[in-house]
């Protein structure tokens, strides 16, 4: 009889996770599903990766382990591209890390800082990886609820002292998944000063930096004086190029910290296979004319969505950045059955603020992945599942 490890039983729900199985049987029943649950574009990636990709396939060479060192071409251009970017250097060899998408680099950084019982401070609702990271590694996870009306920014200044104090490694990320909020200078300013001063390494998660709207211009943390001192940043080839499944992004940050996730992974991991990084490589060096397009029609569908989802009832902010909508609900309405039932009655996929932890709740998330006319579609079928949710709920209170 296998028993099963206290780590495994102390991670929460994943929100994807049933998602799928429900999909699947809806469509074979001929549903018209309308998924906007995982922030997955469905753009094609551009074409100068596809091109090169092809050729990579066959080059045997490209088939060849990269551990962790991987393809110095891909180094160099996302070093190129930071400073392109952001104006400041990297050391393509030592101060940055090709990552297997940043999911997996987000997640393994706590094992090169936290020992058992040392706390986590993660975002609540947050990206879900940073929670299961923390408790894998055996870390404590302290949770910082994300509230609207301190614009879902988490403030390291209302964590208690004594947890400051066990605390190796904080997660924040601008532009925000899922309340899409973004950070300022003095919020980047103020939390840089408490990690120095705590020794708290600071996991900046910028994957969603390119998909700005209204001329925002997401910053990097390194544009905080004294960022390079504690924190590493991680950047994803996947929102920006639609290349989700290609599984490709990368850390960059001091030597010692980069060095100290690279020892992690190069005990778990082989790298991103090199063929992916040569692809990469070759859209990251025309990021600035690719994203353009993409990020252009992200701003249309959220300007599409918000329109939507206020005529059908719903109160939603328009964000600034990212590719998500963070819709609130009524009171009334707990947001796993509204968002179980919007899946099963309505055939639309949106993820409940409560599968991003408790925090959460009082939301659901919908991604901006479908053109204009999908998301209307969508608001107004949501919007009559939240109808028939209230007059249940009124029935049910009467
Ligand atoms: C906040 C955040 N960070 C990181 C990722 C992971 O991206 P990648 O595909 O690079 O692993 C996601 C994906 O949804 C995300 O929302």
């Amino acid at each position: 009889m296998i028993t099963f490890s206290d780590r495994l039983g102390a991670l929460p729900g994943y929100p994807l996770a049933e998602i799928p199985a429900i999909k699947r049987r809806l469509l074979e029943r001929g549903v018209d599903v309308i998924d906007l649950g995982a922030g997955d574009n469905d753009a094609p990636p551009p074409d100068v990766a596809i091109e090169t990709m092809i050729t990579a396939v066959r080059t045997t060479a490209l088939s060849k382990y990269g551990f962790q060192q991987g393809l110095p071409e891909f180094r160099q251009a996302a070093t190129r591209w930071v400073e392109r970017r952001f104006g400041f250097r990297f050391d393509p060899a030592t101060e940055m890390l090709p990552l297997i998408g940043s999911k997996e680099g987000l997640a393994h950084l706590v094992f090169a800082v936290a020992n058992p019982g040392d706390v986590a401070i993660v975002p609540e609702p947050g990206y879900q990886a940073y929670i299961g990271g923390a408790i894998l590694a055996g870390a404590e996870p302290h949770i910082v609820p994300l509230k609207r009306e301190q614009q879902f920014l988490l403030e390291l200044d209302r964590v208690p002292e004594s947890v400051l104090q066990r605390a190796k490694i904080v997660f924040v990320n601008y532009p925000n998944n899922p309340t899409a909020a973004v950070a300022t200078p003095e919020y980047l300013e103020r939390t840089v000063a408490i990690c120095r001063r705590h020794g708290i390494l600071l996991a900046y998660d910028n994957a969603y930096c390119d998909l700005t709207f209204d001329g925002y211009r997401a910053p990097s943390i390194f544009e905080t004086p004294g960022a390079r001192e504690v924190a590493v940043e991680f950047f994803s080839l996947s929102k920006s190029f639609s290349m989700t499944g290609w599984r490709i992004g990368f850390a960059v940050g001091s030597k010692e910290l980069i060095g100290a996730l690279t020892r992690v992974k190069s005990y778990i991991d082989t790298g991103p296979w090199l063929a992916i990084q040569k692809a990469g490589a070759a859209a990251l060096d025309q990021q600035e004319a690719l994203v353009v397009p993409v990020r252009a029609e992200i701003e249309r569908r959220r300007d599409a969505g918000v329109e939507a989802l206020r005529k059908a009832g719903f109160a939603v902010d328009s964000p600034k950045a990212a590719m998500y909508l963070w819709v609130a609900l009524p009171e009334e309405v707990p947001s796993a059955v509204f968002a179980r039932r919007s899946l099963e009655e309505a055939g639309v996929v949106v993820l409940p603020g409560s599968g991003f932890g408790p925090a959460g709740e009082g939301y659901f998330r919908i991604a901006l992945t479908v053109g204009p006319a999908r998301l209307a579609e969508a608001a107004g079928r949501l919007g009559e599942m939240l109808e028939r949710m209230r007059r249940g709920a009124l029935a049910t209170s009467a």
